[in-house]
Formats: C-alpha cells, sequence, structure tokens
C-alpha cells in the first residue's frame, strides 16, 4: 500500500547557486506518495490524496518535508572520539583517533560503533552517508552489514595506511589492493550500498600503495574513490617534504592516478590556482567539513568563490574531526565559515548543499538528494519551531527561508519529527 505523507514541501529542481532561490520548489501544502522504496508522486496535498485514496495518510501538519540529508564525509570509527579537546590534526590524529582506530579488528566493536553511528545519524535526519572505515576488513562489513539491516544508502570503503600510523593501523601497497578489492567485490551494488577506494591521504600511504590503489580505480572507475587534501598548512608542508617531485598536493594524486571525476576530496582548504583549475576540468568533488575545520583550527573554506567557479561540492560533518553529527549544525557552521570570508549563504544553498549538493558530489544526484517521482524515498520531517527560541523566531517569518533559517542556525534532533529510509519510517 503506498504512503501519501503531506505538510510543507521543499526540493530543488536547480542549483540555488546557479539560479537563486527560485531554483526551489516550496508547496505549503504539499505531499509525497511513495511505494515500495520509491516516490511515486508530488504535488499538492488535496490532488494527491484524490489521485491516491489507498494510499495510508501520514498529515505532519506545518513541519518541513524535504530528501534525507546526505552527509559526504564521516569516519563512522571516530564516533567514539567526537569532541577530542585541544589538538591540530596531525596531533589529533596521533593522539585519538589512531588509538581508537586500533580497536576496529574487534568485529564486536566495529558492530558496536557502526549500529550505533547510523541509528545517531537516522536521529539526525541524514540518511545516506559516505564513511571512511579502519584498515580492517572487518571495520567496512561491520558498517556496510549495519546500514543493510537498516535500508539504507552508504557508501564506505576500508582506509588504507602503510606509513606514519602504528604498527596496529599499517598494511601494506599489496594487502591494500586486494583487501580492498575483495571488499569491493563482496559490497558494490549490493543493496543500497556502495563501495569507495579509501586512500587515507598522501601523508600516509608510501608511493607504491598510492599506485595499487590508483591502479584498483582504474580497474573500477565505476566506484568513488575518496581522500583528504590540503586541510591544515603542516599537512601540506609534510605532502612536500614526502614527495619532492610534485608541483603541489592534487598533483600528488594525479601521479599516481587518484584524481577523478568519481574522487571525492575531503577539506580542499588552502589550494593553489593551479589546484583548483584541475578539480574544476576534471569535475572532481570537493566536501567542505565545516565543524570540523573550525574545531581542529583548519581554516576557511572558500565556498562563495568555489562555486562561483563552477567546482562540484558536497557538504560533510567529518565525524569525528567534525564536533556535531547534525546537518543543521553543519549547515551552520558552513554559513558562519563562508561570513567569515564575506560571503552570506542563502538558506536554500545551505539546504541544497545538505540534500542534493551532497548527493550529486556522490554521483548519486540521479537516485537521493530530491523529491520527485523516480527517486529512492529517503526523506526527512522537520518541525520548524522544535524549541522555543527557534518557535519564537520562525513565528514571525514572512516567507520560507525566514521560517527555516532558525532551525538551521539552532536546530538538532529535536526538529527531526520523523525520518523515512528506502519508503519506510525508522
Ligand atoms: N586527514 C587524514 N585523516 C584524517 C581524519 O581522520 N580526519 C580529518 N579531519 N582529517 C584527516
Ligand atoms: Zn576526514
Amino acid at each position: 500500500m503506498p504512503d501519501l505523507l503531506i505538510g510543507q514541501t521543499l526540493t530543488f529542481a536547480a542549483d540555488p547557486f546557479v539560479e537563486g532561490p527560485a531554483a526551489a520548489r516550496h508547496d505549503s501544502r504539499g505531499g509525497v506518495v511513495i511505494d515500495a522504496g520509491r516516490i511515486i508522486a508530488t504535488g499538492p496535498a488535496d490532488r494527491l490524496r484524490a489521485a491516491h485514496p489507498g494510499a495510508r495518510v501520514h498529515d505532519y501538519g506545518q513541519a518541513l518535508i524535504s530528501a534525507g540529508f546526505v552527509d559526504a564525509h564521516v569516519h563512522y570509527p571516530q564516533t567514539g572520539i567526537i569532541a577530542s579537546w585541544g589538538k591540530r590534526l596531525i596531533d589529533w590524529l596521533n593522539t585519538y583517533t589512531f588509538p581508537e582506530e586500533s580497536r576496529f579488528g574487534d568485529p564486536a566493536h566495529a558492530q558496536a560503533i557502526a549500529g550505533m553511528c547510523l541509528d545517531l545519524m537516522l536521529a539526525q535526519g541524514t540518511t545516506t552517508l559516505c564513511s571512511f572505515c579502519t584498515i580492517h576488513p572487518e571495520s567496512v562489513d561491520a558498517l556496510f552489514t549495519a546500514a543493510r539491516d537498516r535500508g539504507m544508502r552508504v557508501l564506505a570503503g576500508k582506509t588504507c595506511m602503510d606509513r606514519n600510523a602504528p604498527d596496529t593501523l599499517r598494511d601494506t601497497a599489496q594487502a591494500a589492493y586486494d583487501q580492498s578489492r575483495a571488499l569491493l567485490q563482496r559490497w558494490h551494488g549490493v543493496d543500497r550500498l556502495s563501495y569507495v577506494i579509501t586512500p587515507r591521504f598522501a601523508p600516509t600511504s608510501t608511493p607504491e600503495q598510492l599506485a595499487a590503489l590508483g591502479a584498483l580505480w582504474s580497474e573500477h572507475p565505476e566506484v568513488p574513490m575518496q581522500t583528504h587534501l590540503s586541510e591544515q598548512p603542516e599537512e601540506i608542508a609534510w605532502v612536500a617534504r614526502l614527495f619532492p617531485q610534485a608541483r603541489d598536493y592534487l598533483e600528488v594524486y594525479e601521479h599516481f592516478g587518484l584524481l577523478g571525476e568519481r574522487g571525492l576530496y575531503g577539506h580542499a582548504i588552502h589550494l593553489t590556482d593551479r589546484e583548483r583549475a584541475r578539480l574544476r576540468e576534471v569535475g572532481a568533488a570537493l566536501i567542505h567539513c565545516p565543524t570540523s575545520n573550525a574545531f581542529i583550527g583548519s581554516g576557511l573554506f572558500d565556498m562563495a568563490g568555489l562555486k562561483a567557479e563552477g567546482q562540484r561540492i558536497g557538504l560533510a560533518t567529518d565525524i569525528g574531526g567534525g564536533s556535531n553529527l547534525s546537518m543543521f549544525r553543519t549547515m551552520a557552521a558552513a554559513y558562519e565559515i563562508a561570513q567569515l570570508r564575506g560571503a552570506a549563504l542563502h538558506p536554500s544553498q545551505l539546504w541544497w548543499l545538505a540534500t542534493q549538493g551532497s548527493a550529486r558530489a556522490l554521483g548519486l544526484g540521479d537516485r537521493i538528494g530530491a523529491l520527485a517521482p523516480g527517486m529512492e524515498a529517503d526523506l526527512v520531517v522537520i518541525d520548524l519551531a522544535s524549541t522555543p527560541v527557534i518557535a519564537q523566531r520562525s513565528s514571525r517569518a514572512t516567507d520560507l527561508w525566514e521560517a527555516l533559517f532558525p532551525t538551521i542556525m539552532m536546530g538538532d534532533d529535536r526538529a527531526v519529527v520523523a525520518t523515512w529510509v528506502n519508503g519506510r519510517a525508522v
């Protein structure tokens, strides 16, 4: 039996960075009909009720129905060390991250954290995430198994490292290739799961390992590749010392076959003009992680400039470098960081980044990130008056954007009335 969700509906017919807020499609009494995991119709609620008399009706009143949030860069194994105090990137990795990631060879630990992370994400309205795992194949199995149990569309890969990491977290070039390949063959395309080839970042892979993973990507161009790029100045200087023959950080990846349209480059803050031009030319995706960039002290991503030059950009929490699982807090931080660079992102741009922008960055814009017939039924229902301070502000609103912005800036899981995954309320 189909389900008919009624409320305010919001989706995008185009990119609001290009078309402005008119790219949005808002219906103050709209509906979404879903059946067998897909959206089969959208439009005015009354018309849908008449056209689908047998549908089970879920009337959410004034709440806002949107595509579920898409978190384009997460480290699920770092859920337990979120909000760890006082370090910049390299010290933070060595002090907090690597000891925690070392525990993921234990399948019981990996399963416990994977299930907890996905449940916390769903409570925040995040229906898809793209995650780094650890070097342990068990950590990938744990996340994909938990995602499959929940019907979620999840992308993930084994994080490969063969130097500059503790013994407990190093593989080899050959093991990285063999294990990544085996995991890709086991999981890619199963249910709603996608494998992602995952070299952590240039400093923790030898040239041999980067070359092996570049070779794997050339054998499997259908899968994405994720890594980190130009997050902190100290990291960039380290890459320059490790790869003196490369003109810049991006050229290291390109040299080893790790630059492409399906490439996902986390952070991408301190880019040279050459790197920007090359990323644009290739059509690669840059993943903005604003709470992380503030929390670890990395720098101010140039959202306005990069979008104006036509870069593909997604939005992400970067848990546990990121300090919050909520895509509301992540949009708010993106707003704040853009303000510090002199640009005020419009609520339509923020909402687009958290849904369709991230979906497109992941190469999934034809399946998730929008309310439209044929799309997969991953939705979030948002209360725009979820706390007294938000309610008093949104009650003064004269249009949708003014009603939405207080929730973007101050909302959290209390604003999430319902999360639908694969056509089911969870
Ligand atoms: N660079 C390499 N690894 C990581 C990581 O786990 N988190 C962040 N924020 N940056 C990284
Ligand atoms: Zn990261």
